[in-house]
């Protein structure tokens, strides 16, 4: 049997395949593959780790005449047409709960940068224009007893929601079903996107990306925020319509944003790092040792277990 691995991920999980007696091949660059050396690979693959950056297609999908999973090396599975492949039969698996807490302390860290002004403050030291303390220098904004948006009341927006309580924040949630943690345990409430929208001074976007969630905060629903609002996004980039945030940003109609994720990854649009206000991240929200190798051991897992002829753990 033999896995293909679109990228260097943790040992862990390449010694745990190995010892499994199964056969792995890793793409030997730091850069996404292209598609035709994928097509190749798969075609000799009994299983695939891919990674969010690649393209799972109907035409990938069917050179993989003897894949039997597709193990996502990502809790998003966006990047995956699931569809065809449930069509073609391949089970799709992704790595959930290994990188909530990950996201949602890279979400925190968003949010106090951006409310206390963090990349301004180095900026000013930078440019030499620090000339002591002063009263009024870089004021912002404290966390207690505001109203804190969790857009996405899943996993990850619950984990957000527990940080940001612990901040003494009131939490507001917008989301498909009632979430019994946040109502009872986080005294949260369930609103209407709009509401939401116009009632959050800090807002985290923690939904997946799907056909309706692609540009959900368009330029109607941003102009909806509060003129102090901050707005994170560590979920995927296409959820925002970016070119709506750039004009909002430059109409200084919100406080600040932090982003994680963009609507063209690899490539930035330029003008949001014309921003003091914007703090922009490469996509590390669960970049942290300890989720990455749980992510790379799910994988490793949810290929085994379906080599194995067995449930994955993991299934979408
Ligand atoms: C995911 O898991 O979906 C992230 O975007 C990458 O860790």
């Amino acid at each position: 049997m033999k896995v293909f691995i679109t990228r260097d991920i943790p040992e862990v999980a390449i010694d745990y395949l190995k010892k499994k007696k199964i056969d792995v091949k890793v793409f030997e660059r730091r850069i996404p593959i292209s598609k035709a050396r994928l097509i190749k690979e798969v075609r000799e693959a009994d299983a695939l780790i891919p990674l969010v950056t690649d393209k799972i297609d109907a035409e990938i999908i069917d050179a993989m005449t003897r894949c039997k999973v597709i193990a996502n090396y990502a809790v998003g599975y966006n990047n995956i047409d699931y569809a065809y492949a449930k069509k073609k039969k391949i089970i799709v698996t992704n790595t959930p709960d290994v990188l909530t807490d990950s996201t949602a302390d890279l979400t925190m860290a968003l949010v106090l940068s951006c409310s206390r002004r963090l990349q301004e403050g180095k900026n000013l030291i930078e440019k030499n224009k620090f000339h002591g303390w002063h009263p009024k220098l870089l004021l912002g904004i404290e966390l207690k007893d505001k109203t804190f948006g969790i857009l996405g009341a899943g996993r990850i927006g619950t984990a957000v929601a527990t940080r940001a309580k612990s901040f003494g924040t009131k939490i507001m949630y917008y989301s498909n079903h009632k979430n019994a943690f946040l109502d009872d345990k986080l005294g949260g409430k369930k609103v209407s996107l709009d509401k939401l929208l116009k009632n959050s001074d800090f807002l985290s976007i923690n939904l997946p990306l799907n056909e309706k969630t692609h540009h959900l905060l368009d330029s109607q629903k941003l102009a909806l925020l509060k003129r102090n609002a901050v707005l994170i996004n560590t979920a995927r980039g296409e959820i925002i319509d970016e070119n709506a945030l750039i004009s909002l940003l430059r109409n200084k109609k919100i406080f600040a944003a932090g982003l994680d994720v963009f609507e063209n990854e690899p490539n930035v649009n330029k003008e949001l790092l014309k921003f003091d206000n914007v703090i922009v991240l490469p996509h590390i929200g669960s970049a942290t040792v300890e989720a990455r190798n749980k992510m790379a051991m799910l994988a490793a897992k949810n290929v085994s277990s379906v080599l194995e002829g067995k449930i994955p753990v993991t299934p979408i």
